[in-house]
């Protein structure tokens, strides 16, 4: 049985103080939710003091992208020892704004997956096509090239701690949802290729998250999918109640 995991990506949003006020509201509605895991990833500046609203609470907290070297001359870089030390549990590698604008690549989100897995930080590996892949027809193509990529040379127990994220770029921030079928059909190829490449045992137990205009009004459709494991929110991730109605759609 795979835990149901609902993470909320606030990307470039919120002061220290906004990000405190968020999150303690967000705190005192899913107190009483159990048997989903709860993750915020709120900005580097705020990892701090989030981390201290946290403290002994149900949910946990993620960065929103990590550095593979430890230490040393990488200015404007932050380390997975660093993420850990301020309390982080998961880091976000590899979303699609960060392959888009800041030049990721396969080969650097696998050299983040690894470096987090190093160091006890579990990563949610980012894949997803764009409008124009999938009008081509490519959208199986561009899959299996971020899944293996990304995910290359990882042991079965790296793979275990480790959550996929499907995001289709075009239900990104634009309202259009993939529809649950959408979303189900890529989610069950995404398992496939893991079978293929590790294991049906392992592969039947990672949990692959939909993304991607996810909200209270759609999310209790898609995380009935059923290799739909949970959600990692955007947008409605920003307003306590809604993410705690996508938190509470998966119960
Ligand atoms: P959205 O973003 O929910 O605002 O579409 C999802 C994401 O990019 O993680």
């Amino acid at each position: 049985m795979r835990t149901p995991i609902i993470a909320g990506n606030w990307k470039l949003n919120n002061t220290i103080s906004e990000a405190v006020a968020l999150t303690t509201e967000l705190k005192g509605s899913v107190t009483d939710c159990t048997g989903v895991e709860i993750i915020v990833a709120p900005t580097f500046t705020a990892l701090h003091a989030v981390s201290d609203v946290l403290k002994g609470s149900n949910v946990r907290l993620a960065a929103q992208d990590v550095y593979w070297e430890d230490s040393g001359a990488f200015t404007g870089e932050v380390s997975a020892p660093m993420l850990k030390d301020i309390g982080c549990d998961y880091v976000i590698i590899g979303h699609s704004e960060r392959r888009q604008y800041f030049g990721e690549t396969n080969e650097s989100v696998n050299q983040k997956v690894k470096a987090a897995l190093s160091h006890d930080l579990k990563p949610i590996i980012c894949v997803g096509e764009q409008l124009e892949d999938r009008e081509a027809g490519r959208t199986e193509t561009i899959i299996e090239d971020h899944i293996t990529g990304g995910i290359a040379d990882l042991s079965d127990a790296e793979l275990l701690s480790s959550v996929v994220a499907y995001e289709p770029v075009w239900a990104i921030g634009t309202g259009k949802t993939a529809t649950p079928a959408q979303a189900q059909e890529v989610h069950s190829l995404i398992r496939k290729l893991l079978t293929d490449a590790y294991s049906d045992e392992v592969a039947s137990q990672i949990r692959i998250q939909y993304g991607g205009s996810v909200k209270p009004e759609n999310a209790a459709e898609l995380m009935a999918q059923p290799d739909v494991d949970g959600a990692l929110v955007g947008g409605a991730s920003l307003q306590a109640e809604s993410f705690a109605e996508i938190v509470k759609s998966t119960l």
